[in-house]
């Protein structure tokens, strides 16, 4: 099969490699659609040469190897693209992932909005549940209190800010500003610029000195030390971000102010097997059981509201999907699209 694989020289190459055999409890599924993440170009200049890149995947069953699949139904999720021990990546004709890690597709929804969904979403439910322990968006708090979103114009934000709402938070999001408008259609209660000087000062005035909980989807150019001066003077507060926090940063702050909690999560610890990823917290020894309820948690809050409707049009907002269009004879070659064009056409359908 063809696939996109890592090459000297920190770069990768479309390259003929053999077909992965599914093991025990592993099913191969045919790739009809593949959405690109930050992780994917990161990963690729990480890793020695011969790694498939890519995550984020749509196609059908090839072989559903004695799993409950049937051969050719939809499915879709993401894999630990560029891993070795199996090997992982989805930028190929087939790949091979765990049987309980896909979701099936319905029918009314495109390849492209299929395949755009998982790693985000993935992220965002891994940060909010598992590590900030928010209430779930199926059992909203009555007593509703406030979540700040930095990043919330990026692929992980939209969700977060969809799921926070679902789940009574008083949601409050950095975008810029053009893109306010967008952030308060996806639920968020308040906005500010991160290009402001002040906009730690507006948060607190915003969730009046009452903000003890932080998702950073950005991590970068002092984002988290910002985010610590908006939060709650008093009771101090936890964020967790997507990239590593600095042992230097964590020493600023909660060596100052014991109240606040900073930690970062990495996604990949949902496959449930030991992971060394940089300097991540959260990752190390293998720990299968919240990963595997949190996988299970990802395709039932997935799929379930897409039958149920419009849910599912909002999480599809957050799409940014890239293409392999076989259709076109365009095999293997990959291209951008915008994010918000998926939950328009849906409206409008
Ligand atoms: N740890 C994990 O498991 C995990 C998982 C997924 C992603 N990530 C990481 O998370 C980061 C974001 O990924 P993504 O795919 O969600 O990104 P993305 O969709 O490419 O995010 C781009 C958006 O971020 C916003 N932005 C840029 N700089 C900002 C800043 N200083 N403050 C606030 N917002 C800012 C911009 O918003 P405006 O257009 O409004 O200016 C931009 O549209 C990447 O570094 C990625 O590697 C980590």
């Amino acid at each position: 099969m063809r696939a996109l694989v890592s090459t000297e020289g920190k770069t990768a190459q479309v390259k003929d490699v053999p077909i992965s055999t599914p093991a025990e409890g592993e099913i191969l599924v045919k790739v009809r659609h593949v959405a690109q993440n930050p992780t994917d170009w990161k990963a690729m200049r990480a890793v020695p040469p011969g790694r498939i890149i890519g995550c984020d995947f749509s196609g059908t069953i090839e072989d559903p190897n004695g799993s409950s699949w049937r051969k050719s139904q939809r499915v879709a999720g993401f894999v630990h693209g560029t891993w070795a021990e199996p090997m992982r990546g989805s930028f190929a004709e087939y790949l091979v992932t765990e049987k309980d890690v896909v979701y099936e597709v319905p029918e009314n929804v495109s390849w492209e909005d299929a395949a755009a969904i998982p790693l985000a979403f993935a992220t965002a439910v891994q940060a909010m549940e598992q590590r900030l322990k928010l209430p779930e968006p199926s059992k909203p708090t009555k007593d509703s209190f406030p979540l700040f979103i930095n990043g919330g114009t990026s692929s992980v934000g939209k969700y977060a800010i969809q799921l926070a709402k679902l789940s009574g938070l008083f949601v409050v999001a950095s975008g810029s500003k053009k893109n306010h408008e967008l952030l308060k259609e996806l639920g968020a209660d308040a906005c500010v610029d991160y290009k402001d000087e002040d906009w730690p000062q507006q948060v607190r005035k915003l969730t009046h000195d009452k903000l003890e909980h932080a998702f950073d989807c950005i991590a970068e150019g002092g984002s988290v030390e910002k985010i610590t001066e908006a939060m709650s003077p008093n009771k101090g507060g936890h964020t967790v971000t997507l990239l590593p926090i600095s042992d230097e940063t964590k020493k600023t702050f909660v060596d100052r102010n014991p109240k606040l909690k900073l930690e970062s999560t990495i996604v990949y610890t949902v496959f449930g097997r030991e992971l060394h990823y940089g300097v991540f917290d959260n990752q190390g020894a293998v720990s299968p059981r919240p990963s595997v309820s949190m996988i299970a948690y990802t395709n039932e809050s997935v799929a379930m509201p897409w039958r149920q409707g419009s849910l599912g049009e909002m999480f599809i907002a957050a799409s940014r999907a890239t293409v392999l269009e076989e259709d076109q004879g365009k095999q293997n070659q990959v291209y951008g699209r915008g994010s918000g064009r998926h939950l328009k056409r849906l409206r409008n359908a």
